[in-house]
């Protein structure tokens, strides 16, 4: 079928919209119909040219929900009319992580992924018939994309899906933070760096878990109003003394736990330092630039400190992303002020700018529009 999507042709160029053809689905993968999708870091990061892994022609885009019409041979978990969530981070429920309950990191289709390909080592898009790859095995800057079946999280077809769009992403990766890799524990003390898509998820998600009190640290007093709205009880604007300003609040000790959500390693630095002395636990979800290193004085790890990494949250996507879209059907997590902009796909060049400028938490593209 010929379909409108966006193209990243050079790296630095603004994407072009423009029609694209893309073919049926093979044994295993699912057509979705996009119905919103989320504008992320990441499709900017590679549009842009700083992912040295990045590659072009490429359908960027990878916060999609959208609804099943078609389904190719063997496939058995999704049907037609089905709502679902794209998962750039896939769960095959068989590999051998998959079958660990200890990590979300799905080893099946890897390396065909990276490269831009569906599992087969080929591509659906193309144009002219010369191929176009699928960004991050989801390709949602797009009308339709063409996935495979492993990478598909099936919601509730109530759930509004201008909302379900973000928990493509940074919403399950800040929630599963919290709720997955850390399990912040009932009545505990947390901070939270950076108040974006991510870190306003942690703090939902500490708050969720039970936490007694939520810090969350930003530079923006704009972001950190939003996360009064998730739960957090105290917002502070960060700078050098954030670390000397947690031993202060917590008797000399530190945070139970510690979440770091912005990509600066200086930062990092300063929730390993915050979390408390004995049984602190930092996470890590932010993203470094590359070649940067995290800077850790060995003693605080002697004296008990614990340091952890989460990918998308920890989150096995098919298994636990339905839930936490019914958490928010059931008013426990507050979307809508995270959906800043909706916008057409016409418009995904200025989904950029508005988060270049740090206009809103996100833009989400209406293909209904
Ligand atoms: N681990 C994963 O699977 C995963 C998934 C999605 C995003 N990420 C990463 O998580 C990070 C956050 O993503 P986001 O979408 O929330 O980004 P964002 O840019 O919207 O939010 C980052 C926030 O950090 C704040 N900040 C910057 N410097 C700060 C400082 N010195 N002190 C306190 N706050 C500071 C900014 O004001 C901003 O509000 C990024 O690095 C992103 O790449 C990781
Ligand atoms: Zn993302
Ligand atoms: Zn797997």
């Amino acid at each position: 079928m010929r379909m409108r999507a966006a193209v990243l042709e050079e790296f630095g160029a603004p994407l072009s919209v423009q029609e694209v053809e893309l073919t049926d689905p093979r044994a295993g993968e699912v057509l979705v119909r996009l119905v919103a999708c989320g504008v992320c870091h990441t499709d900017l990061y590679t549009a842009s040219g700083a992912d040295p892994s990045g590659y072009a022609p490429a359908v960027l885009g990878h916060e999609g929900a959208g609804v099943v019409e078609a389904v190719g041979e063997g496939v058995k978990d999704v049907r037609p009319g089905d709502r679902v969530v794209t998962l750039f981070s896939p769960q095959c429920r068989e590999c051998e992580h998959c079958r660990s309950p200890r990590t979300n990191l799905c080893l099946a289709i890897r390396d065909e992924q990276n490269q831009g390909h569906l599992p087969d080592g080929t591509t659906r898009l193309s144009r002219d018939g010369e191929p176009i790859r699928h960004f991050m095995g989801t390709s949602t800057f797009a009308e339709y994309t063409v996935m495979p079946e492993i990478a598909l999280a099936k919601i509730t077809p109530e759930a509004p899906m201008h909302h379900a769009a973000l928990f493509a992403c940074g919403l399950s990766t800040g929630l599963g933070a919290a709720m997955n890799t850390a399990k912040v524990e009932p009545g505990s003390t947390v901070v939270v760096f950076g108040a974006g898509m991510v870190g306003l998820g942690a703090v939902a998600g500490a708050r969720l878990q039970g936490a007694e009190r939520i810090i969350c640290v930003d530079l923006s007093e704009d972001r950190l109003a939003l996360a009064c709205g998730q739960g957090a009880t105290d917002t502070w604007i960060g700078g050098e003394d954030t670390v000397q300003q947690v031993l202060d609040e917590t008797r000399g000790f530190g945070a139970d736990y510690t979440f770091e959500a912005t990509g600066n390693v200086t930062v990092m630095r300063q929730a390993v330092e915050s979390a408390r002395m004995g049984w602190g636990l930092c996470t890590v979800a932010g993203v470094a630039g590359k070649g940067e290193t995290l800077e850790v004085v060995p003693r605080y790890l002697i004296t008990g400190r614990r340091v952890a990494g989460s990918s998308f949250g920890g989150v096995k996507g098919r298994d636990q992303v339905p839930g936490y879209v019914e958490l928010a059907l059931a008013g426990e997590i507050d979307v809508e002020p995270f959906v800043s902009h909706r916008i057409r796909l016409e418009e995904v060049n200025r989904g950029f700018e508005l988060m270049h400028a740090q206009d809103g938490i996100r833009s989400v593209i209406d293909f209904d529009q």
